[in-house]
């Protein structure tokens, strides 16, 4: 048992820090191990880890420089009693970004300059929904500071407005079997840009620039999941993980393969480019050549003209994939929810019905009881 979760996040030493995809990549994706020693906190295949962020120091002296802050001010956060500097609740506790209109109103009610009020009360009335909501999510608290110099707010009245800064989940890609002490994460690093301002994504950039190595400073907890491999180590297993959708499936065959587990397993992966985001490839190689892993299927969408996906690999082999079933196996699916993670499970409706012979109606009902026995299992965000 260990005493450390969610509520009490322990302050484990990143151990290793490596880029998966190569210089010529679009993506920057980034293995990361965190070491448990001390922790007394163990993890099964399918479980994440809670990682709790600290916010990159020059956007905090940003916001402060924009705002007119020192960072010495006194402000207690919301629900909390203690008091803390405006430095520290910005670095630690609050996020820097998703200002609300209830900001921009406050902002309205205190402008001096005429000419700003009256652009923040026709930004307020904004009657189109879709244009108001587009502005407000292209900017942060520091966008706002600059662009209306004029309203100034109180410390207390920015921490009150600001979200909590919250911890983000990773599924973990490395196996207790192999690493009981060890947790490996495959992180895709957010870095974009939006109104003229380069952004980033603040756990994982505190992941892959702001963590020390080897210091015991990053906060984790361990999130326990019902996904996860079959009990019985004989069941056959099909996992789609494209980009970072590897990550448990990593685990998951690294876990078999350290056992000596008899399941089949069957991994499709996908990414951009072959030559620059083939995550894991060497690993996947060396899993092939000794048996631990049946088949890889690979998607390289970038590689051709025509994009082309999982879900693709899975129509080709739709007859295979519905004997697989058919003999027991297990249909597991990570990565993204808004985009793949839907059109795989079309996929997987049309094989069903294809291959099983039943009316698109009737593959639904055959797809729930499939999700109901915990066959179908999906680990998406
Ligand atoms: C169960 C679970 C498992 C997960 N596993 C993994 C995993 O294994 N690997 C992994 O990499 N992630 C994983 N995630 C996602 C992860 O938790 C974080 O959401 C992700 O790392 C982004 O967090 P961040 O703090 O870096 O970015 P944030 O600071 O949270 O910023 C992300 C936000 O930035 C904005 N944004 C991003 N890109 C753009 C753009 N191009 N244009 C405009 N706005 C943009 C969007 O509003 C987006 O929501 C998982 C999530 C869940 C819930
Ligand atoms: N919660 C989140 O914040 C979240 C979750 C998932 C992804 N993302 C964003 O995605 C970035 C990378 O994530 P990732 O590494 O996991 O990879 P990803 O973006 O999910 O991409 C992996 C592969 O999936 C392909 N793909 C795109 N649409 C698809 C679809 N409808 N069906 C099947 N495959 C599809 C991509 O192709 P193309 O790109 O060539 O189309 C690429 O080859 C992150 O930096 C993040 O910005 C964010």
């Amino acid at each position: 048992m260990s005493n450390f979760d969610k509520n009490n996040p322990f302050p484990s030493r990143l151990v290793d820090r490596r880029r998966l995809s190569s210089a010529g990549s679009q993506k920057d994706t980034q293995h990361f191990s965190v070491s448990l020693e001390g922790s007394g906190l163990t993890y099964k295949c399918g479980d994440s880890l809670g990682v709790f962020p600290t916010n990159n120091p020059q956007s905090v002296q940003a916001l402060l420089k924009a705002a007119g802050f020192s960072g010495h001010e006194s402000v207690t956060i919301p629900k909390d009693t203690s008091s803390i500097t405006l430095h520290d609740a910005l670095t630690k506790r609050v996020s820097l970004n998703g200002p609300t209109y209830k900001f921009v109103q406050l902002l309205h009610d205190r402008a001096t300059a005429e000419n700003e009020k009256a652009q923040l009360a026709a930004l307020i009335a904004e009657p189109d929904a879709e244009k108001k909501k587009a502005w407000i999510e292209q900017r942060e608290y520091v966008d706002l500071f600059a662009e209306f110099p004029s309203a100034k707010i109180t410390a207390q009245e920015l921490v009150e407005l600001q979200r909590k800064l919250m911890p983000r989940l990773y599924s973990i890609s490395s196996a207790p079997s192999k690493y009981p002490n060890e947790i490996h994460l495959t992180v895709a690093v957010v870095r974009y840009e939006t109104n003229g301002r380069k952004r980033e994504g603040v756990c994982s950039s505190y992941l892959a620039d702001r963590a020390q190595l080897n210091a015991p400073e990053v906060p984790v907890f361990v999130a326990n999941s019902h996904f996860g491999l079959p009990a019985d180590d004989n069941i056959p297993v099909i996992m789609v993980g494209p980009g970072t959708g590897v990550a448990p499936f990593r685990s998951f065959v690294m876990d078999r393969a350290t056992r000596g587990a008899k399941g089949r397993n069957w991994l499709f992966f996908g990414d951009q480019r072959k030559d620059h985001d083939f995550l894991y490839a060497d690993e996947w190689a060396a899993y092939l050549k000794s048996g631990a892993l049946t088949r890889l299927d690979l998607a390289f969408s970038r590689d051709q003209a025509e994009k082309v996906y999982v879900q693709d690999r899975m129509r080709e082999n739709a007859a295979e994939i519905w004997k697989w079933i058919s003999e027991g196996a297990y249909f597991y699916v990570c990565g993204d929810a808004k985009h793949m993670a839907k059109d795989v499970d079309a996929t997987l409706h049309a094989i069903v019905a294809e291959h099983g012979k039943l009316s698109a109606e009737a593959a639904i009902e055959w797809v729930k009881q499939f999700k109901k026995d915990g066959r179908y299992q999906r680990d998406v965000y």
